[in-house]
C-alpha cells in the first residue's frame, strides 16, 4: 500500500503535534489540516507545507483565509475526499457532529479523549488493545491521563493476571496556551466521584479494576498520578523487578528524584526540553524510581504525564491499526518512535 493519507481536523494543541508526528513517518503523510478561520496557527501549517483547509465548507468562511494572506485549499469535505483516515483533534464534545461528516465521506476516523467511549464503541492505547483495533472503521485514542495509566498498569496486569487500583489524578489546571481556564490560586477537587479517569482505563483493558479521584491544581505543565495497586497473591514481584519491567516498557522513563536531582515536574519538563522535541514535549510517562515501593502485595507509585504530548505517538500507532498495516503494537511503537527521534535530530 502507498503512503497513508491522513487528514487532521483541528490544528490546535493536539492537532499540530499529531501532524508533526505523522510527517515524521515514512508510511504516512499529512493530506491537510483544518482551521476554523485565519489565526496564528495557520502560519505554522503553511511553514510546514501542510495543505490548509477550512473546518467548514461554506465559501464565505473559506474566503476569509485569503483576506489574511493564507492560501486555503478548500473545505473539510474536500480534505476528507482525498484522505484515507481523519484524526479528529477538534475541541471535545464535537464528536457526534463530526462523526456524521466522516461517515458520509466514507472515511476511517480517530477521535481524542475529549470524546466519550460511547461515540465510537472502541478506544485505543498502543500497549492495551492495538489488535482489537486492527482494521476498525473508527476509534478513540483515550485521554492523556488514561494513556498514562495504561502505560504502567497494562504490563503490571499482564504479569499478574489481575489488578485492583485506586489512584488520584493531580491535574494541571490548563495547557500553557490556554488563557480561559483555572484555578489560578486554589486546589479544585473534582466532585463527581469517582472521577472518570480510572474507569476510562477499562475501555481499553476491562480486566483492570480501577477507580480514581481527581483534583485540579494551579500549574500548566504536567499531571501527576498518585497510584495504589493491589497485586494478587503469588505475583512473584518485588520493587526492583517492577522497576525493571517498566524500564523494558516502551514510552516509560524512570529516574531517581534524589540522585538525578529531578524531584518535581519542573525539572522533568526541563529534562524534556533537553531531549529536543518541538514544544518541549515528553511523549514518555515519567516514573520517580524512589517513589515506587511494594509493601506486601500493595504497590505505591507516582508518575507524571505531559498532557499535551503523551497521546501523540499513540495516534500514529492507531492509524496503523485502523489501516491494518501493522498488527504488532511493539513493532509499530518502535517504528513510530524511531521516526520521531530522527525527525527532531535533523
Ligand atoms: N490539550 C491536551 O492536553 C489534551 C490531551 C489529550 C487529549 N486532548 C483532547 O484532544 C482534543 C483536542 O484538544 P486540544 O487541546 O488540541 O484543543 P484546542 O487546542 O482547543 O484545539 C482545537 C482545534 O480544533 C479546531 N476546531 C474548533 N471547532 C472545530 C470544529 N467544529 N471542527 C473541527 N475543528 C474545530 C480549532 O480551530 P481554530 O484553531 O481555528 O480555533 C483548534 O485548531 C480534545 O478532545 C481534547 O480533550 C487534549
Amino acid at each position: 500500500m502507498g503512503s497513508i493519507k491522513v487528514a487532521i481536523n483541528g490544528f490546535g494543541t493536539i492537532g499540530k503535534r499529531v501532524a508533526d508526528a505523522i510527517d515524521a513517518q515514512e508510511d504516512m503523510e499529512v493530506s491537510g489540516v483544518t482551521k476554523t478561520g485565519p489565526s496564528f496557527g495557520c502560519e505554522l501549517a503553511i511553514k510546514k507545507g501542510f495543505p490548509l483547509y477550512c473546518t467548514f465548507d461554506d465559501d464565505d468562511r473559506i474566503s476569509q483565509f485569503s483576506k489574511k494572506g493564507y492560501s486555503c485549499v478548500g473545505g473539510l469535505s474536500d480534505l476528507l475526499a482525498i484522505s484515507d483516515v481523519v484524526v479528529d483533534c477538534s475541541p471535545g464534545k464535537l464528536g457526534a457532529e463530526n462523526l456524521e461528516k466522516y461517515q458520509s465521506a466514507g472515511i476511517k476516523y480517530i477521535f481524542q479523549g475529549g470524546e466519550k467511549h460511547e461515540l465510537t464503541g472502541l478506544s485505543y492505547t498502543s500497549s492495551a488493545n492495538h489488535l482489537e483495533n486492527l482494521n476498525a472503521i473508527g476509534t478513540r485514542v483515550v485521554s492523556c491521563n488514561t494513556t498514562g495509566l495504561s502505560r504502567t498498569l497494562v504490563p503490571l496486569f499482564e504479569h499478574c493476571g489481575s489488578l485492583k487500583v485506586e489512584c488520584t489524578m493531580i491535574r494541571r489546571a490548563a495547557d500553557p496556551g490556554d488563557s480561559g481556564k483555572g484555578p489560578i490560586n486554589a486546589i479544585k477537587p473534582v466532585l463527581k466521584v469517582p472521577s472518570h479517569h480510572g474507569p476510562d482505563v477499562m475501555t481499553v483493558k476491562p480486566e483492570i479494576e480501577i477507580n480514581s479521584l481527581a483534583v485540579a491544581v494551579p500549574t500548566t505543565i504536567m499531571h501527576v498520578h498518585s497510584i495504589i495497586a493491589d497485586l494478587p497473591k503469588g505475583h512473584g514481584l518485588d520493587t526492583d523487578s517492577i522497576l525493571r519491567m517498566w524500564t523494558d516498557t516502551p514510552r516509560v522513563i524512570i529516574m531517581n528524584g534524589l540522585e538525578d536531582r529531578i524531584p518535581t515536574t519542573a525539572e522533568v519538563m526541563e529534562m524534556a526540553r533537553d531531549i529536543g522535541r518541538k514544544w518541549g514535549d515528553l511523549h514518555e510517562i515519567f516514573v520517580w524510581e524512589d517513589g515506587v515501593k511494594l509493601v506486601g502485595d500493595r504497590l505505591y507509585y507516582f508518575q507524571a504525564i505531559h498532557q499535551e504530548s503523551d497521546v501523540i505517538p499513540e495516534n500514529v500507532d492507531c492509524i496503523r491499526a485502523l489501516m491494518g498495516v501493522e498488527g504488532d503494537w511493539r513493532k509499530s511503537v518502535l517504528r513510530t518512535d524511531e521516526a520521531i527521534s530522527r525527525y527532531y535530530s535533523t
